[in-house]
């Protein structure tokens, strides 16, 4: 973690920028009072922000925190929907936008809160009538488009738990994904768009389905526009998504929900080769997603607030759908891919739309830079006012093309450093407040405690060292689905149970600003995807050729990870280039594209410690070229023995 070079240069990062006068002055929050009020007492703090929601009735306590089981505002009852819509439908934000949508072929759809209540109204009461009830699983694989939020809310005003599936997992990801917490229900779409081309879901998902014997209904979409894109109907079991919704009812009141009732389950990857299903609850996120949504983003009722994530990762959830929405927000999204039909298709939405906050990730910063300079340069870009970065560590290049060619130098850019688990930023400088420097998150949320530890628990206090989170904060993962052994292992077991250990390195500046280096264990970040190496690993060991393999991350200019795999191969075989492909497409097959090596290295043997580790350090410097010049192979044996070597006597056994 501490072996990059980027890091290297980062730690000695001069370049400050306090917050701009003109910003500060209109800012949400400015000066350190809510800081101060978070450090005096984070859970008044929290408290003060739950009140700030409606609730159909008061918790009778703030948080009952049993080492590592957290629950908060206990005996209070409300609905995340509720906030997000019916409380502005008594206010004039009734008619203002909620949804400003664009479809990759430019079509545009404009939902007011009124009628976004109305379709998660009918949506709501159409599940119901499938026999859907509190606490049943909802499946969601969905391209961005309007129903994929509209999906996401019904489930929530009736109870039923959401569990969103990105659309590019393959089918066999998905199954595993319904089957883990028995999905009774799965919603899809007939196809969506992506750089010009169909993406069928429905075909996809019924390739998952003929292995979900817990799917009773499949509600399908028809991707508004265009084609229907030929996709079987099942009679009995799947439905058209238009059909439901012509004959359901126009009402559908907001179940009331306790505090700690589950909203949605998240899967994303960890050190196995089964990915986590995350579980979050009602309550506690509710408060931690408007709190960070409001203070973080800084929103006001005239802005158009753009996070260009999709629904199927956390940040999705976050801040396009219940953070912003619970703020009365207006919230754009965008179907497609940044460079379809053209690499300004950004640029040219935010002029045309008048963006005023636009989060997006590093990667997509760095493709933007590799693209050009002339292409923001087109575009009338002074609507924004502020941005956002999150997924990755970002590189302070790429934080200063960001800052200068398209923030035009004048909004400050928040750096925000969260997780799956931890459904809501934790750390990140407030735009009004902080003092940004490139390539650093910050300081921790108002509310927030967070320290940098050793192996020991013992405090870093300069140099890095881990990540360690130590009061519990209302929007924290509750469990695993149906492994919470795993949710106390993983989470809090490193120091002790009253201590997250989050898996990221991290260092800080005299002033406190956390620097994140990036993870620790087994989990690479492509293009700001958390992938378990595991999980490739097992993918790549279920095809017939592979005996073994081992998965590490190499730098990539763009993606910030690429995925490498070194593999054995049985019978004598030899790697080429019919085989590397076919090892490729199995890996997108079992896992989805996002999960392709870029690199597939034939290994004779696979270097590991005496207690038989694979040594992934070793293997990510072959990978990066750093030991032997070529990297293509690691086929004789007696050259594998030799690194192992020259690798125990630099690193130890
Ligand atoms: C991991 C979490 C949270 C939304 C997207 C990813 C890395 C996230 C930052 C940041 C440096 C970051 C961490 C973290 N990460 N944001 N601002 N600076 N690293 O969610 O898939 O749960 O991944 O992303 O390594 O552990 P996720």
């Amino acid at each position: 973690m501490s072996d990059s070079p980027v890091f290297d240069d980062l730690l000695d990062e001069q370049r400050e920028f306090p917050p701009p006068a003109e910003f500060a002055a209109k800012a949400v929050v400015s000066g350190d009072g809510l800081h101060r009020k978070g450090q005096d007492d984070y859970q008044a703090f929290w408290e003060e922000h739950a009140r700030e929601l409606d609730w159909y009735q008061p918790w009778d306590t703030v948080l009952n925190w049993t080492p590592p089981h957290a629950k908060w505002f206990e005996g209070g009852k409300l609905n995340i929907t509720h906030n997000c819509l019916d409380r502005h439908l008594g206010t004039w934000r009734r008619n203002k936008a909620a949804l400003i949508w664009e479809g990759e072929n430019g079509e545009v759809r404009t939902l007011t809160y009124q009628q976004l209540h109305g379709e998660v109204c009918r949506f709501a009461a159409a599940l119901k009538g499938l026999g859907v009830t509190r606490g049943d699983r909802v499946a969601i694989y969905l391209p961005m488009i309007v129903e994929a939020v509209v999906a996401m809310l019904a489930c929530a005003r009736i109870g039923a738990i959401h569990s969103v599936v990105f659309g590019g997992f393959s089918p066999e990801s998905l199954a595993d994904r319904i089957n883990d917490s028995s999905c009774k229900v799965l919603i899809t779409a007939d196809g969506g768009w992506r750089r010009g081309a169909i993406l069928p879901l429905k075909n996809e998902a019924d390739k998952a389905l003929e292995k979900t014997p817990c799917v009773e209904h499949v509600i399908v979409v028809k991707r508004p526009a265009g084609e229907p894109f030929p996709c079987r109907i099942k009679g009995g079991r799947d439905h058209w998504y238009h059909r439901l919704m012509e004959s359901a009812a126009n009402d559908c009141p907001a179940e009331e929900m306790d505090a700690e009732d589950v909203l949605y389950i998240l899967y994303t990857s960890g050190t196995t080769g089964k990915p986590k299903g995350i579980v979050h609850t009602t309550g506690g996120y509710s408060v931690g997603t408007y709190a960070t949504s409001k203070y973080v983003f800084d929103l006001r009722d005239d802005d158009v607030f753009w996070c260009t994530a999709d629904i199927g990762w956390v940040t999705g959830h976050s801040y396009v759908v219940y953070g912003p929405l619970q703020c009365g927000a207006t919230v754009l999204i965008y179907e497609g891919a940044p460079d379809h039909p053209e690499q300004d298709r950004f640029w040219e939405l935010v002029a045309r739309h008048r963006v005023n906050v636009f989060y997006t990730a590093p990667t997509a910063i760095r493709a933007f830079m590799k693209w050009g300079d002339h292409l923001p340069a087109k575009y009338d870009l002074s609507s924004l006012r502020l941005l956002g970065t999150v997924g990755e560590p970002i590189n302070p290049e790429a934080w200063m093309w960001y800052h200068e060619h398209i923030g035009g130098r004048r909004c400050p850019i928040v750096d925000t450093w969260w997780q799956t688990e931890t459904g809501a930023i934790m750390i990140s400088g407030l735009p009004g407040v902080s003092t940004m420097k490139p390539g650093h998150a910050g300081t921790p949320f108002p509310g927030i405690e967070a320290t940098i530890l050793d192996e020991q628990g013992n405090e870093v206090r300069t140099g890095s060292g881990l990540l360690a989170i130590t009061k519990p904060w209302p929007s924290m993962l509750r469990t695993i689905w149906g492994d919470d052994e795993r949710y106390v292992q993983t989470y809090f077991t490193k120091w002790d149970a009253q201590t997250y250990f989050p898996g990221d390195g991290a260092k800080r500046d005299a002033k406190g600003n956390y620097l994140i280096l990036g993870r620790v264990d087994d989990v690479l970040n492509v293009a700001g995807h958390r992938i378990g190496t595991m999980e490739v690993e097992s993918a790549l060991v279920d095809h017939p050729a592979v005996v073994e393999s081992a998965v590490v991350g190499r730098k990539h200019d763009i993606k910030g990870e690429a995925i490498v795999a070194f593999v054995t191969l049985g019978g004598g075989r030899s790697l080429d280039d019919a085989l590397r492909y076919d090892l490729k497409a199995h890996v997108v097959q079992k896992i989805g594209a996002i999960a392709r090596p870029e690199e597939i290295i034939f290994a004779s043997d696979l270097p590991k410690t005496r207690s038989g580790k694979i040594m992934r350090r070793l293997l990510r410097d072959v990978a990066e070229g750093r030991v032997l010049g070529d990297t293509t192979t690691l086929a004789d044996g007696a050259v594998v023995e030799q690194l192992r070597e020259s690798y125990e006597e630099k690193y130890g056994g």
